[in-house]
């Protein structure tokens, strides 16, 4: 069991308004590797920056599109842990409560958190490389990488790829959301992707409690008021045991 500070209890009792940041570590527990988990299986070769990018997608199309595939039909498997069902939870505690999130596999959603901030975009939706601006749902036609059907172009997954800018609206709902906030959680991220990883500094800088929970120390610890280490799916159910 694990033991909260009473301060930190009660500031969080108190606040009318909480912004939670996740990171790869909130999936880990459903099955998914965190993003710099080494790759397994047929990827174990590759570094990700070599597949999640516009030049990778440009000089091999087809590697690329398996590449999110494969992650997109492991994302299809796996199922929301405790730590996913408690936030969904928690945002009922809460005036306010917003939820960003970096990762792309839907999670979140799918264990009932409302409105979720998807900062680097969603896998299971598609979009076409071209001009035509079309985004839909995954196809695959089983053949080489799937062609839009309005423009011709390539069809590519709906993620922010490494060297592109993240949507626009909704970087700019995670900046309200970080600068207005009582209490900013960052959890399950290593902090080293910006600018991801400033958020919880704006919510410092805006007097906010900045509370990290992750399994070990990461690139932004320092700024953390409160440190709690552990495995999310173990230490968000108590958290939200002891708001109850
Ligand atoms: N509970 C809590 N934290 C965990 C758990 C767990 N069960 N398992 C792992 N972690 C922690 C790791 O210790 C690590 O600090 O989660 C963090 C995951 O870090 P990364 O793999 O760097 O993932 P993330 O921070 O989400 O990466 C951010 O970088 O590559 C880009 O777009 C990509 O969205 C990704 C972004």
């Amino acid at each position: 069991m694990i033991t909260f500070p009473s301060e930190f209890i009660s500031r969080l009792k108190k606040a009318k308004s909480v912004t939670v940041l996740t990171g790869a570590g909130v999936s880990k527990e459903s099955g998914i590797p965190t993003f710099r988990d080494a790759q397994s299986g047929l990827w174990a070769k590759y570094n990700p920056e070599e597949l999640a990018s516009p030049d990778a997608f440009r000089r091999n199309p087809r590697l690329v599109w398996d590449f999110y595939k494969d992650r997109r039909t492991a994302a299809e498997k796996a199922i929301p842990n405790p730590g996913h069902f408690s936030l969904a939870k928690m945002e009922k505690l809460f005036e306010t409560f917003s939820l960003i999130t970096q990762n792309v596999d839907g999670l979140h959603a799918s264990a009932g958190s409302s409105s979720v901030i998807e900062l680097h975009g969603n896998l299971h939706r598609i979009k076409c490389s071209g001009r035509c601006g079309m985004v839909g749902h995954w196809v695959d036609d089983g053949l080489a990488a799937p062609r839009c059907q309005k423009c011709g172009a390539f069809l590519r997954v709906d993620v922010v790829w490494f060297g592109e800018s993240l949507p626009e609206a909704e970087l700019e709902k995670a900046m309200l959301a970080s600068q207005n906030c009582d209490v900013f959680f960052s959890i399950g991220t290593s902090g080293v992707v910006q600018p991801a990883a400033s958020l919880g500094l704006m919510a410092r800088d805006r007097g906010a409690v900045f509370v990290e929970i992750n399994y070990e120390p990461s690139a932004i610890s320092r700024l953390a008021d409160y440190k709690i280490y552990g495995q999310s799916g173990t230490i968000l159910p108590q958290l939200l045991q002891a708001l109850l």
